[in-house]
Parts: structure tokens; sequence; C-alpha cells
């Protein structure tokens, strides 16, 4: 009887699944910025949306206004706090702007 090439297979697989879960426990937790952005925001974005050379935020400032703008017109009633997560995580990940104003504090 010939070698089954399913088990060789199945062993990949599994060796795959097995690595692919110690990824996810080492690799850091998502910030709440990015999981409040992931969750509401992201349908209507690109990532180019936030990198394109036409963008209006010039500014820490600019950034927060348009976090506020948005999570306004999608009712999403967030709190300043939730606004500067998400505005920090945006900043962190595409923006890199200095980060000014009292609120903008690390965790
Ligand atoms: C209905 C689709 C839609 C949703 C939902 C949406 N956006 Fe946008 N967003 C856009 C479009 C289109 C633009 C670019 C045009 C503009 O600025 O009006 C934009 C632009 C932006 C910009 C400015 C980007 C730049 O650099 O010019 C920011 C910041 C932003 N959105 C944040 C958010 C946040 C935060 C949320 C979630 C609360 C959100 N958006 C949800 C469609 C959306």
């Amino acid at each position: 009887m010939k070698a089954s090439p399913l088990l060789p297979r199945l062993l990949l697989a599994l060796a795959a699944a097995a690595s692919g879960s110690i990824q996810a426990q080492t690799a850091p937790p998502p910030t709440r910025g990015q999981m409040l952005y992931d969750t509401h925001c992201v349908t209507c974005h690109t990532v180019q949306m936030h990198w394109r050379k036409s963008s209006v935020v010039r500014s820490w400032q600019d950034l927060q206004d348009q976090v506020t703008r948005w999570q306004a017109s999608a009712r999403l009633g967030w709190s300043q706090d939730d606004i500067t997560q998400v505005a920090r995580y945006l900043n962190d990940t595409f923006y890199r702007m200095p980060q000014t104003g009292g609120v903008a504090k690390r965790e």
C-alpha cells in the first residue's frame, strides 16, 4: 500500500496553525484607537486616504478635527478620549506629526 499523501500535508497544516497561534500571542495587542478605527472607520477608507498628497491633515490639531468630524458624521458619539486615541493611532501609523496639546498623552 502506498503511504497516504494526506499525512504530511496534515502535519504541515498543523505546524502552520501552531506557529500562527504563537504569533498571535506574541503580537502586541491592538490599541483602543486601532480597535475603534478598524471597527467604525475603515469601511470607506483605504490606507492611501491617509497619505494622499491632497491630505487635509497638516497638524495634530487638524487630525483631531477630522476624527471629530468623521465620528460625528457616523453618529458614534465618541468621547474626547476616544477621539484622541484614534487620532493618536492614525498619527502613529500614517502621519507621524509632533503631537501638540495636553490631551495627547501616552497611556
Ligand atoms: C462614509 C465613508 C467614511 C467613513 C465611515 C469614514 N470616513 Fe473618513 N474619509 C472619508 C472620505 C471620502 C475622506 C476624504 C474626503 C474628505 O476629506 O472629505 C475621508 C477623510 C478622512 C480623514 C482625513 C484624511 C486626510 O489625511 O486628508 C480623516 C482623518 C478621517 N477621514 C477619519 C475618519 C475616522 C476617524 C472615521 C471613523 C469615525 C472615518 N473617517 C469614517 C470617508 C469616510
